[in-house]
């Protein structure tokens, strides 16, 4: 009990601590003194995984004062706050740690996905837990960190479970530095690789025609999206790798502005990539706004990490590849599915759809205008 007990005062001194350096104290005059009165510690309990301790900030003080950096300086960096928007405060200081490395497993991740549409897989939380996201529902979603942050890592693993799930799906992948999605040519349910803006402007000119023919089905059945359609018609995801060599592209651009603001409800789905989050193609216009899932791996300023919309991921480690934040409602750490390059080729091979040699941008969507992608079978 002695222990416990003793234990727990460690514990409370910890907590003033955090409280002192984040000023989340008032201060009351008690004779000639000062005296901190800080927020109340209602309950610490060590529990399997972790030490679960809940404070009530008084009156006065606001949630935005607590600041995690200084909480894991005290407590480490596996924790965890949460709050309620008012008073109450949980922290979660947690026994486990993130992996280093976690290994992409096709036949692990698949039984986690069964009711999505078009997951995009994440990696692994602090409890072991996968993140997976559909963005049949989530609709759209940014990618950023520095170099070597894991972005393009993050997309193969991607792209080769989409590949390998074979789903209602189609793919077309643009990756305007030459180096990473040349695998994925010709592998069933990838529609297109695309290098050069050349390339791709036609495709997304068709991807823009389709969207009106969707729409214009949508507005004859009277619903609100494609999923209560008798007809089921494909998604259709658009990945760019590096998105921020395109923002002298005014005509790509704004046709990607527009899948992220009426593509959702129409099967459309955009995963951008960018190095540095670049304020002017994010913050001009909705982009940023329509990409509602934003994930991100280091960046190298709380600037960055500000304008990639995740703040906190200036605080990733320099040498933790792959180790992400993702922000939804809330902002939760993982470390990325990781598949090399060799690994990846040896599954693809598997997925290389025979004669389909090499198609051409115009003949890979279906240009007649009843006949246009959604409803164009394979
Ligand atoms: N999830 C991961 N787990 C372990 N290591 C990883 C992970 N992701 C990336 N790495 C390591 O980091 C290296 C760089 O990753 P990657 O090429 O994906 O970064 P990037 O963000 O695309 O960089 P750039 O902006 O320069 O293209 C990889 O070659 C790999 O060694
Ligand atoms: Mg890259």
């Amino acid at each position: 009990m002695i222990k416990q007990w003793i234990e727990k005062q460690k514990i409370k001194s910890k907590m003033h601590k955090c409280f002192r350096h984040c000023k989340m104290y008032h201060e009351k005059k008690q004779g000639d003194k000062k005296i901190r009165i800080y927020p109340q510690i209602t309950n610490i309990r060590p529990l399997e995984d972790r030490l679960e301790v809940v404070f009530i900030l008084q009156t006065g003080l606001s949630t935005e004062a607590i600041d995690e950096t200084i909480f894991k300086q005290v407590f480490g960096k596996n924790i965890e706050i949460k709050h309620d928007k008012i008073k109450k405060c949980v922290l979660n200081v947690y026994k486990n740690e993130i992996p280093k490395k976690v290994n992409y497993d096709f036949h692990l991740i698949k039984n986690h996905v069964a009711k999505m549409q078009l997951p995009f897989i994440c990696g692994l939380d602090i409890h072991g837990e996968l993140i997976i996201i559909d963005l049949a529902t989530e609709a759209h979603l940014l990618l950023s960190a520095e170099t070597g942050g894991g972005k393009s890592s993050l997309l193969r693993a991607n792209i080769t479970f989409l590949i390998e799930l074979n789903g209602n799906y189609e793919l077309y992948l643009t990756d305007l530095k030459r180096s990473e999605f040349g695998m994925f040519r010709n592998c069933s349910n990838v529609k297109g690789v695309y290098i050069t803006t050349s390339d791709i402007l036609p495709t997304l000119k068709k991807i823009e025609k389709e969207m009106k023919y969707r729409g214009d089905l949508l507005d004859q059945h009277e619903v609100n999206s494609i999923d209560e359609l008798d007809i089921k018609l494909k998604r259709i995801l658009v990945v760019i790798d590096e998105v921020a060599l395109l923002r002298k592209e005014k005509e790509i651009m704004s046709i990607v502005e527009d899948i992220s603001s009426i593509g959702r409800s129409l099967g459309v789905h955009l995963v951008l990539s960018m190095q540095r989050p670049d304020s002017k193609i994010l913050e001009s216009g909705n982009l940023k706004n329509n990409l509602r899932v934003r994930i991100s791996g280091r960046q190298s300023n709380s600037m960055n990490a500000k304008v990639a919309g995740v703040e906190g991921a200036e605080n990733i480690g320099m040498n933790q590849r792959g180790r992400m934040l993702i922000k939804l409602d809330d902002i939760q750490e993982f470390q990325g599915f990781y598949l090399d390059s060799a690994e990846a080729k040896k599954i693809l091979k598997n997925y290389k759809v025979k004669g389909q040699v090499h198609v051409e941008p115009e003949q890979q969507l279906g240009v007649k205008q009843e006949n246009i992608l959604g409803v164009l079978d394979e």
